[in-house]
Parts: structure tokens; sequence; C-alpha cells
């Protein structure tokens, strides 16, 4: 099955808030995002946004330039929908981030719960080269991803688990480290999943 079709599958099948990567907020993101001081006009894009609230604090925020990226064409309907007019503002991108075309840069590129999924080893080469050629020089990276004490699978999938020094040294060979943290998700029925999230700036 295609990789498209298993995902817009997944968000058929269940209501964003069933989703075990589901957050009503998702306070570390943005807490990291804070801490960067952005301009309102900073342009923004999060990969694997699917249905992801994300959106809705950075648009109350102010944030005027966000992107959203997504493999299943199902979950930003479904983002679009929710967001009514406010979703006018937004670019909605349909694409697997391992073929990603950027047609602008960006100051921000945020991924949660996606790059995870990405076990072969060219894949990940292609999504750091993306991101690099992606980001404007001094933009900034926030990755996160099952840590090492975290499931094996996400909705299904085997996924590669990342410790702080995992991602550091993944990332390390395009981008300069700014900080780590860990923490732990409670998913809508009351397990939880150890993240670790690293934030990263492209210096040249
Ligand atoms: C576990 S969900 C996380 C969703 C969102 N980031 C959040 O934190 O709520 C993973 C997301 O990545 C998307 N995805 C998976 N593989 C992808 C790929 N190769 N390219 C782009 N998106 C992908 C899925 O469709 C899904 O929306």
């Amino acid at each position: 099955m295609e990789k498209s079709q298993y995902w817009d599958d997944i968000y058929k099948k269940k209501d964003e808030s069933h989703q075990s990567w589901f957050q009503d907020r998702p306070e570390k993101s943005l807490e990291m995002i804070g801490e960067l001081n952005l301009t309102k006009t900073a342009s923004i894009i999060d990969i694997g946004g699917g249905e992801s609230r994300l959106v809705d604090y950075l648009l109350e925020e102010g944030f005027t330039n966000i992107s959203l990226l997504d493999i299943s064409k199902e979950s930003l309907d479904k983002t679009k929908q929710r967001l009514g007019t406010k979703a006018d503002v937004i670019q909605l991108i349909i694409s697997d981030v391992t073929t990603f075309k950027p047609t602008q840069k960006y100051d921000l590129w945020h991924d949660r719960a996606t790059f995870h999924f990405l076990t072969d080893i060219k894949d990940v080469e292609k999504y750091l080269s993306i991101a690099y050629d992606a980001l404007n020089v001094g933009g900034s990276l926030i990755i996160s991803t099952f840590n090492t004490t975290g499931p094996d699978k996400c909705s299904g999938l085997t996924i590669s688990k990342y410790s702080q020094e995992d991602l550091k040294k993944v990332f390390g060979k395009f981008f300069q480290n700014t900080k780590c943290i860990e923490t732990t998700h409670t998913t809508p029925w009351g397990t939880t999943q150890d993240f670790v999230y690293c934030g990263f700036k492209k210096i040249s």
C-alpha cells in the first residue's frame, strides 16, 4: 500500500482526539518556538503537521507565514475544515517529506513525530539535505521523536527511536544544536510515550 493511502486511512478511521499523538495544546513545541523570538512574519513549516493544533496556536500568536506539509491529503483537508477561513493564509502542501521540493526558504522547520518514521538511512539523508536547503541561514529546526525509552511502533509502523545524543549526532552534521529536552506524552487513553525534542540552528 502507498504510504499516503496508509495515512489517509488512519485519518479517515479516527477523529484527531483519538489518535495516540493528539495534543490539545502542543506545549513543548510552543515553548521552544517561543524561545526563538521569531518575528510574526517568519516563515514556518510544520512537517507532518497533519491535524496538529500547533497551527491554531501559531495563528493565535499572530504568525502570518505558516506552511503545513503532510503526506496525507485527508489530514490536511480536516485541518482546513477545522480552521475555516483562518486556513486561507496557510500554505497546505501534500508531499512525502523525502521528495519535498520547497519553493521558498523557511525560518523555522518544525517536526513532531514524523522524522522517526524514516527507518531507511537513505530517507534520513534525503530529509537532512532537504531540511538544510529549505532553511535560511540563521534559521531554526525543531525535531521531536520517540526517545530510546519510548514505544517501538507508532500507528502500526516501526519507527526509529533517538536519544538526545543520537539526534545531536544525526542533525549535527548540518546544524548547530541549541538545546534538547525530554518529555513524556500521555495518549488520549492514558498510556505514556517518552519523547525527545532538540533544537538546531543553520549557521552556514
Ligand atoms: C504521528 S503523526 C504526528 C502528527 C503531528 N506532527 C502531531 O504532532 O500531532 C505523523 C504525521 O506524519 C505524517 N507523515 C508520515 N510519513 C510522512 C512522510 N514521509 N512525509 C510527510 N508526512 C508524513 C502522517 O501523515 C502524520 O500526519
